[in-house]
């Protein structure tokens, strides 16, 4: 089984695509897009279909808005973002089925670039509703699928229209596969992977899977207090995953037995009050104090990071090392980023706060795959199945 591609589509002047995006992207108070990665990244698609004169309807999810209709969660700002990336206009529908989204696609001609209303306002999306996608396809002569970032939803749009009409994968979502497929397969040694973020729930998944094929796991942000708690230490008033702490413990010990070090950080950024602006010392893990809480990794911590990574060939990242959205807890985030950055290696980076972390130090550049997708990313990397990518499976002709 092979994955349509563009290409293969019948696509010529008028032909009407239909193109799930994922521009499931985060806006500020002012209702402006504050990181447009996802909408640049789905530009070469985009571009490509305006090339052979179809006509762009482009539908994605905003936020999680319940089944109904929330107008901070519109689409609307993206659209007018989109429009200024490419230059000319976009025409936003207000709505994702129904008469208005018809006639809309009726007025529109070849080149012409559409953006349907959140799909999410209408229950039926998440339910991957047979009709709501009849209504979808119903739009459309073509599907293309180039939302990898929604690849692991098994939604209307990301599945059931992919029964309904002919479809294949978009530029984005082959460049996504292309490069998580690499390090999932054939990673060069010595592979390294670096976790961070706040939760190990999320995450355990995918360290266990990956423990027999890294050579080495560097673990840092909010997620090491409960590996440091798995390891006997005091963490004051640090948010540690009570329920989570056993399945940490039992990673170490398998590490352990694979004789795969896992570093872990040795000292820590820490403050009493969990705020912007508080006042903050560094700690060793052995040193904090009960009302104290750890918000960073430490500069002994990045040094040790530096001299484990030194060696790598092949580096997944995902996470950042601490609550890097604040200029004070953020300096272990950007030297990770840094170190990343220096290495003569493959670096592929998933999931959005890591994204957004590096696109804060302007390294993005110097890294090899920044992927659009969060929990697609993970559960790909984990070895799982993702709905939207096997909608596209063809045979083999
Ligand atoms: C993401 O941001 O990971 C995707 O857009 C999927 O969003 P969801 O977790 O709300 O389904």
């Amino acid at each position: 089984m092979v994955l349509r591609q563009m290409d293969s589509l019948p696509i010529d002047e008028g032909t009407r695509v239909l193109v799930r995006v994922d521009f499931n992207v985060p806006l500020d108070d002012e209702q402006t897009v504050s990181d447009d990665t996802r909408i640049r990244e789905s530009l070469p698609t985009i571009n490509r279909l305006r090339e052979r004169g179809a006509l762009v309807i482009l539908m994605s999810h905003l936020g999680r808005p319940k089944g109904r209709p929330d107008p901070k969660l519109s689409l609307r700002p993206a659209a007018r973002r989109l429009s200024e990336l490419l230059g000319t206009a976009v025409v936003f529908v207000p709505a994702s089925v129904g008469r208005a989204a018809e006639e809309a696609v009726a007025r529109a001609g070849p080149g012409d670039v559409l953006v349907l209303e959140n799909l999410r306002f209408d229950p039926r999306e998440e339910q991957n509703d047979g009709n709501f996608a009849r209504e979808l396809a119903g739009l459309a002569d073509v599907y293309v699928n180039d939302a990898f970032g929604s690849a692991h939803r098994a939604h209307a749009s990301t599945t059931a229209v992919a029964q309904l009409l002919p479809a294949a994968a978009g530029e984005l979502m082959l460049r996504e596969l292309w490069a998580l497929d690499d390090i999932l397969g054939r990673p060069e040694h010595p592979y390294w992977v670096v976790v961070g973020g706040a939760k190990v729930s999320d995450k355990i998944g995918l360290l266990k899977t990956l423990l027999p094929r890294a050579d080495g796991m560097v673990v840092g942000g909010g997620m090491a207090n409960t590996f440091l708690a798995a390891a006997g230490k005091s963490l004051g008033a640090s948010r540690v995953e009570t329920g989570a702490v056993s399945a940490a413990a039992a990673l170490l010990e398998d590490a352990r037995r694979l004789g795969c070090p896992i570093v872990l950080p040795t000292d820590v950024v820490v403050t009493t009050e969990f705020a912007a602006g508080a006042a903050s010392r560094v700690t060793g893990v052995d040193t904090i104090a009960g009302a104290e809480m750890a918000l960073d990794i430490g500069p002994e911590s990045v040094r040790a990071i530096e001299a484990a990574l030194r060696d790598a060939r092949t580096v997944f990242w995902n996470g950042p090392m601490g609550v890097f959205e604040w200029e004070r807890f953020r300096a272990g985030t950007d030297a990770v980023a840094r170190i990343l950055a220096d290495l003569d290696a493959r670096v592929v980076v998933g999931g959005g706060d890591s994204v957004a972390a590096v696109n804060q130090t302007g390294l993005q550049d110097r890294l090899t795959h920044i992927s659009t997708g969060g929990g697609a990313a993970l559960e790909f990397l984990e070895g799982r199945r993702l709905p939207g990518v096997e909608a596209l499976r063809v045979a083999d002709e």
